[in-house]
């Protein structure tokens, strides 16, 4: 500006939408290095109100630039023109520069803070469940194996190309020396020689022995998995000696405590290798998990309804400004939506109650409705918590009723996102429940702990999980659910 005299920055500093006007002078420092997009500085200056016709309240003239960073404008790649969210999923690493992805950053830390803050006012202990799990918690077969066995298997193929496995004969020659060492201290003990001569000999036939080990043990190296008998791996052999996988969940585990120390939770990464593409489907994404002791399905649907309405006013007390943001640049009702969720109670129909309506409308659907079907996004208009699912599409540890058919099970399913959460009482009754692990072809022996809980001053119990990227999907009205992630993983990628 003012042919080369001065520049003006926009300085955004990640507190929230707006940038500061920084004014800065040639004679303060050299203005090329400073006007690039993606600059990052540090300057020191004086506050000031700008003149009476500028749009900006409040500017701050440089006095010093303390730190600078410089960008070469020519090979920068984000554009200072819009750009797409799609295409910033090919820089996540210089997404989080664009306002967007800053709003989302802000209003994900707040509906984690306002999570923490539901469950420690209600009283419930978080949990660290465990990352890394032997129990298939949902019985859907979606676990991503956690082996050490490739990178073992890499090593030992490393290895014996350096130094071959020795073969039976290196084996038989290391045993014959064990036999000469052996020889030669019976011939030295028989000579009657002298302590210090025959512990020198012991000595070197401990070693000639340790070696044989040594070589026994190589000559069993082979290259590739190591396999039992019947050609399957030999997980006996991978790090925890038997297999292990990513959790899809933290229930199951989560559950022990709740049967111990009541009102629980567990909010954590959880992980699930489905093949779906879809803008509603992470391959990792952040679950929060209460789980209630004493507690049956109504108390389940009544805590689900106070916390979903609890982030919805958190949301509009704490974030405003970024809302706001939402609600210009992508969807017009979002602020609308968090204040009719966070007022009105939700509708609560049962399963067949709402295969019945959906029956009734006159309306073409895509996944045509009859009673076992899954319910769809596009079967709902505004929140309403579904329960008492058919059991053949509903994992195993949930409740049956008395119907035989259905179980107690209930899923909060809103607009534009689908299946917000899914929940359930859980089947406190030991019988029963072997009975339902049995009948899903689920395997008893890794169940058993669980079944322990049941076994041992059973507890009813009750809880359910809310999707938290689908929350925020939920909250903003963004549209894809790998923009509301830093780091998104999803079939074929993995960024970073
Ligand atoms: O319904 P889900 O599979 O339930 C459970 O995992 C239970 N063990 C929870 C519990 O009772 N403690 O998953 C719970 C929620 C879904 O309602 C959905 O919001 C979200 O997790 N979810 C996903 N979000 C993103 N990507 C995926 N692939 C998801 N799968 C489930
Ligand atoms: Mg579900």
């Amino acid at each position: 500006q003012g042919k080369g005299e001065f520049a003006f920055l926009e300085v955004n500093d990640g507190s929230c939408q707006g940038n500061l006007q920084v004014m800065v002078e040639k004679d303060v420092h050299p203005l090329a290095s400073l006007t690039h997009t993606g600059t990052s500085v540090l300057v020191e200056g004086v506050l000031k109100k700008p003149p009476a016709e500028a749009k900006q309240r409040i500017e701050l003239k440089v006095e010093r630039v303390i730190e600078l960073g410089e960008v070469d404008a020519a090979a920068y790649p984000l554009p200072k023109t819009k750009i797409t969210l799609e295409t910033l999923r090919d820089f996540v690493h210089l997404r989080a520069r664009t306002n967007t992805i800053g709003a989302v950053a802000r209003i994900r830390h707040q509906l984690a803070y306002a999570t923490h803050s539901f469950f420690d006012e209600n009283g419930f202990l978080y949990i660290h469940t465990p990352i890394i799990t032997t129990s298939d918690c949902e019985g859907a077969g979606e676990m991503f194996q956690v082996t050490a066995l490739f990178s073992q298997a890499e090593k030992v193929e490393k290895e014996l190309k350096e130094n071959p496995a020795p073969s039976e004969a290196d084996v038989e020659a290391a045993k014959l020396v064990v036999k000469e060492k052996g020889d030669a201290v019976a011939q030295l003990k028989a000579a009657k020689a002298s302590k210090q001569e025959i512990t020198a000999a012991v000595s070197v036939l401990t070693k000639a022995k340790e070696n044989v080990l040594r070589v026994e043990e190589r000559s069993k190296l082979k290259p590739g998995l190591p396999l039992k008998g019947d050609g399957k791996i030999a997980f006996e052999n991978d790090f925890f000696k038997r297999q292990a996988f990513l959790t899809v969940s933290g229930q199951l585990q989560v559950e022990t405590y709740a049967c111990a120390l009541s009102n629980v939770y567990t909010f954590g990464p959880t992980f699930r290798a489905e093949n779906s593409h879809t803008s509603r489907h992470l391959a990792e994404f952040w679950m929060v998990e209460p789980e209630i002791a004493f507690a049956n399905l109504q108390d389940d649907m009544n805590c689900a309804e106070r916390y979903v309405q609890y982030l919805c006013k958190w949301l509009l007390k704490h974030c405003r400004e970024d809302m706001e943001f939402m609600v210009k640049h992508v969807d017009k009702t979002a602020i609308e939506r968090l204040e009719l969720v966070s007022s009105t109670p939700f509708e609560r129909i049962s399963y067949t109650k709402a295969v019945e309506i959906l029956e009734g409308v006159d309306k073409k659907f895509e996944n045509k409705v009859e009673w076992g079907i899954d319910l769809a996004s596009e079967h709902e208009r505004r929140p309403v918590i579904v329960y008492n699912y058919p059991k053949g599409i509903k994992a195993f540890y949930m409740r049956l009723n008395d119907d035989q058919k259905t179980v107690a099970a209930m899923d909060v399913l809103v607009p534009k996102v689908g299946e917000l959460i899914g929940g359930s009482q859980r089947e406190e009754r030991l019988d029963i429940l072997k009975q339902r692990i049995l009948d899903a072809d689920l395997p008893l022996e890794p169940y058993e702990w669980y079944l322990d809980l049941r076994r041992f001053g059973s507890v009813k119990h009750s809880g359910f999980g809310l999707g938290f990227e689908r929350m925020i999907l939920f909250a903003t009205g963004l549209e894809n659910i790998r923009d509301v992630i830093p780091f998104p993983r999803y079939p074929g990628r993995a960024d970073l």
